[in-house]
């Protein structure tokens, strides 16, 4: 018996539902990708990201890390905004985190978690920043909240100062950097509004 069969169930019902809405639908997509979102998000499997922007194959590329960050140091998140702007010239890059992140409340605890330490450091780097602001908070919920949303205001702003997006706002190529939170509690998305065009 192949292990997982209840995966490749799953995957013979999905292929073959889409094939039946929408005749030629892969053979169609086979040929190239056109997408003009790259989402960058948590790597948490309750935020998918097609699926809560429910939209198709095809339509999203995506880059999942531990707690949504952007490092300029990244060869993997790096090579993936380069190729998403230069070749597949997307006009949209979301930086989508979400409440409740478990790589941004490790961040905030003294407790050691090993190897992942030294990527967290990433986010403690953001509470480093806005200490101010977030030690001002009393409701430790709250705070983790703010550290969530502020860790994606800083990965939006690490995104637009990548090479590859100011030299492509150089240029003159539409690309439009976004910074949104979802709700694990809501399913809802909500834009932090930080959207930089150029
Ligand atoms: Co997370």
């Amino acid at each position: 018996m192949k292990t997982l069969q209840p995966l490749f169930d799953n995957n013979r019902e999905w292929a073959a539902r889409i094939s039946r809405e929408q005749p030629g639908f892969f053979e169609q997509l086979s040929k190239r990708q056109s997408p003009e979102y790259l989402w960058i998000g948590c790597s948490d499997s309750r935020v998918p990201a097609s699926e809560i922007v429910n939209l198709p194959p095809g339509q999203v590329f995506v880059h999942r890390n531990i707690a949504n960050v952007v490092v300029h140091t990244d060869p993997n998140c790096l090579s993936v905004i380069q190729y998403a702007v230069e070749v597949l010239k997307v006009k949209h890059i979301v930086v989508c985190g979400h409440y409740g992140c478990g790589g941004v409340n490790a961040a905030l605890e003294s407790a050691s978690h090993g190897l992942m330490d030294n990527w967290l450091q990433h986010i403690r780097d953001v509470y480093r920043y806005h200490r101010e602001q977030l030690d001002a908070i009393d409701d430790p919920e709250k705070r983790k909240d703010r550290l969530c949303e502020l860790n994606v205001i800083e990965q939006v702003a690490n995104v637009c100062n990548t090479s590859m997006v100011s030299d492509a706002w150089k240029s003159g190529q539409e690309l439009h950097v976004h910074g949104w939170i979802y709700r694990l509690t809501d399913g809802l998305l909500h834009d932090l509004d930080v959207t930089v065009s150029g």
